[in-house]
């Protein structure tokens, strides 16, 4: 487990004091994909190297494993940094060097013999599946073959833990999902417990098993990425959740209402496999009113289907005040959007 407390970082700029962390607790359990998602500047870049010390807190501590870091000596903190992996958006591969002996350096580095190091290297380059491109270098490959080079150099040395900072965020959306998908067998495979920076909730929403959002320095809202999907509180948290899955109606629907009566309007949220389709026949079937779907959409987090429903309800205010009740008996989350739309 790595745990954040009472994190404080601060930097001096042209004689301003700029909190870039300010009183951070956090825990990502072992062997988990734990996202931090912020907007660019919330302090995510600074929080995570912090993690393998490359920046220091002003205050607080980082302990890993029950282990201090924020207390070992140079000598200590070089070899635990031995198991801790990083990979970036930019790939930070040296352009002068093939393949290979971008992936063999951290290995050189650490002394390790030449047979050993050509084992890893062979072993690593099928796991990336760029054995063909042993001796090529970076500039003769695509993005996506250049963060594969870069995550097997991360794990040459048999790391514990990733750090990704904004890994996908220079790739364009099919390589970003086959990145992820190599970050996921990563992390179900070897349980090595990956922390993942980004600005993007569709990579939270892919890979993530739990999710802090920061904003200036802070984390303000933290959980499972289905408790955060689910139960947005923070409106940063709801914008970055509206990005992937839309919480409002869409002007267009509302615009062409026959009914223009936007009291009338409610906003249905179904978790897990509540069938939306079953719960919403039994109330048109159960109730002498009018029901009309207006816009609906859905997605899956870990196995877990979040739905959302808008709906016009036109009728007896007493019956409709029934169905509502039915609905939430039923396990459905039912807010009045008539204010939001
Ligand atoms: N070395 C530095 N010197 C001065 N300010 C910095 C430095 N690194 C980061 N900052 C500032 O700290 C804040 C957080 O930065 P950063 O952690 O890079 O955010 P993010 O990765 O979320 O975009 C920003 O205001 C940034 O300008
Ligand atoms: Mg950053």
């Amino acid at each position: 487990m790595i745990e954040f407390k009472n994190i404080s970082k601060h930097y001096q700029l042209k004689g301003q004091t700029i909190r870039a962390l300010d009183q951070i607790n956090l825990e990502i359990p072992e062997g988990s994909i734990f996202g931090i998602i912020g907007y660019s500047g919330a302090g995510k870049s600074t929080l995570i190297r912090l993690i393998n010390l490359l920046e220091r807190p002003n205050e607080g501590q980082v302990i890993i494993n029950q282990k201090d870091f924020t207390a070992l000596d140079a000598r200590s903190l070089r070899q635990e940094r031995a198991n801790i992996g990083m990979i970036f958006q930019h790939f930070n591969l040296l352009q002068t060097k093939t393949v290979a002996a971008n992936i063999e350096m951290p290995l050189k580095l650490l002394g390790v013999s030449k047979a050993e190091r050509e084992k890893r290297l062979n072993e690593l380059l099928e796991f990336i599946d760029l054995k063909h491109k042993k001796d090529a270098f970076p500039d003769e490959l695509s993005g996506g073959q250049k963060q594969r080079v870069g995550i097997a150099r991360a794990l040459a040395n048999h790391p514990k833990i990733l750090l990704c900072d904004e890994a996908t965020s220079a790739l364009d959306p099919q390589t970003t999902k086959s990145v992820l998908a190599l970050l996921k067998k990563i992390n179900k495979e070897q349980n090595i417990t990956i922390v993942m920076v980004t600005h993007e909730m569709d990579v939270i929403e892919t890979v993530c098993d739990y999710v802090a959002v920061m904003e200036q320095g802070k984390v303000i809202e933290t959980g499972s990425t289905l408790e955060i999907f689910s139960q947005p509180q923070h409106p940063t948290t709801k914008n970055f959740i509206q990005t992937v899955l839309q919480q409002q109606l869409p002007v267009n629907i509302l615009k062409n209402l026959e009914n223009q009566n936007h009291n009338s309007i409610y906003c249905l949220q179904f978790l897990g496999r509540s069938a939306q389709e079953t719960v919403v026949q039994a109330v048109i079937k159960k109730f002498d009113i009018s029901l009309n779907i207006l816009f609906a959409n859905m997605t899956e987090i870990n196995g877990t289907v979040i739905g959302q429903m808008f709906i016009q309800l036109l009728g007896d205010p007493a019956i409709i005040q029934q169905a509502i009740e039915f609905l939430e008996q039923n396990g459905v989350k039912v807010e009045h959007s008539g204010d939001q739309v």
